[in-house]
């Protein structure tokens, strides 16, 4: 594995060396690691289904789970899906950002049966952080890339976590610093005219709102038997090795904490290691750091990591979503 490690408040990175050897790996149809602004990304050439098949492989990931195609522009977005006047809307007011649009997809588009695990519709991506849509258009594919995490562990905002879970299976790691939102994108299905939320992410649900000029539907509540899902909400998810404990009041005996706000819990002084994820209750701020304390907190080998009450709001209905899933039973692993 090979690591370019740029600054991206350096004009000219996108002339490095390194530069062309990324897009000449992935036209070979190997894996990348990239960076964007919300976790890092495994990618690999949308297009093909071998190098697909190696992200499945890489991250033990089952097939059924389709990936998000990330692209340069809506433009290039318009030629792999269909968008109604919803989809443009958000498309506009929200690229390059950390939203994800679920359309149909177009019978021409180029993009593999599985990356979208041969559903008629695609995941489409413009991300804000600019390494993976500078690698996008100058390698001129679209890049599949699910979260650089082995399935179902926790995502990685940092290039030292991707190389420590899947560094085996890479041929390059783009380290471009910690991923500013930390949180991955918000899902927003628009295909049967009823915008609906797959997953909450790092655009708050009420900033899309305003946008629609309605509500969104939750994915958990269809409407129609057959309406969309995102096949990856598996209910346990982003679990460490440690169990994890929601809206703890207290610190139990030989717990680690995970701590929010300026509130000390009772028993906090006795905890194994405590991160606060916002000592002043900024939930981005909060999000930002969320991943890389759960694999801190993890290394310290608590059997029980405790989480203060995080509230709702905002990025606090994506962080909570994450925790829920971090402490949802566990699948039991075959023997
Ligand atoms: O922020 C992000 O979205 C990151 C970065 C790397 O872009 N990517 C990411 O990918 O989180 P991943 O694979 O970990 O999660 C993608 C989710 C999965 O739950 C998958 O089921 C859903 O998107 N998905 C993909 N295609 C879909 C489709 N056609 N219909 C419904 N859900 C879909
Ligand atoms: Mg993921």
């Amino acid at each position: 594995m090979r690591k370019w490690t740029l600054d991206l408040t350096q004009d000219g990175w996108q002339n490095a060396a390194e530069a062309d050897a990324v897009c000449d790996a992935i036209e070979a149809g190997e894996l990348v690691a990239v960076p964007t602004e919300t976790v890092y990304g495994l990618a690999a050439d949308a297009t093909r289904s071998s190098a697909c098949a190696k992200i499945f492989a890489a991250k033990g990931r089952p097939q059924f789970n389709p990936l998000i195609s990330h692209l340069p522009s809506l433009e290039a977005c318009t030629e792999h899906g269909i968008f109604d006047e919803d989809a443009l809307k958000l498309a506009r007011a929200f690229w390059p950002g950390p939203l994800t649009l679920v359309v149909p997809k177009k019978p021409q588009s180029t993009i593999c049966d599985l990356a979208t695990a041969g559903l008629d519709t695609v995941a489409l991506r413009v991300p804000a952080g600019p390494v993976m849509r500078f690698l996008a258009e100058k390698c001129g594919t679209p890049l599949a890339a699910p979260s650089a995490n082995i399935s179902g562990k926790v995502s990685t905002t940092t290039a030292d976590a991707v190389t420590a879970d899947l560094g085996a299976s890479l041929s390059f790691v783009v380290d471009a610093g910690p991923c500013s939102v930390g949180i991955e994108s918000t899902i927003v299905a628009l295909v049967d005219g009823t915008p609906r939320l797959l997953r909450p992410g790092g655009i708050p649900r009420k900033d899309l709102e305003t946008v629609l000029g309605r509500a969104l539907i939750d994915a958990s509540t269809p409407t129609k038997p057959d309406a969309p899902q995102a096949p990856g909400m598996l209910s346990s998810h982003y679990a460490p090795s440690a169990a994890v404990r929601l809206d703890a009041r207290t610190v139990q005996d030989g717990e680690a904490l995970l701590a929010f706000g300026p509130h000390r819990l009772p028993g906090a002084d006795d905890a194994i290691c405590e991160i606060n994820l916002s000592p002043s209750s900024d939930l981005e701020e909060a999000a930002a750091r969320l991943f890389a304390a759960l694999r801190h907190l993890d290394t310290y080998g608590a059997e029980i990591i405790c989480v203060q009450t995080i509230p709702m709001e905002g990025l606090g209905e994506a962080i909570n979503d994450r925790l829920k899933r971090a402490a949802a039973p566990r699948p039991i692993p075959p023997s």
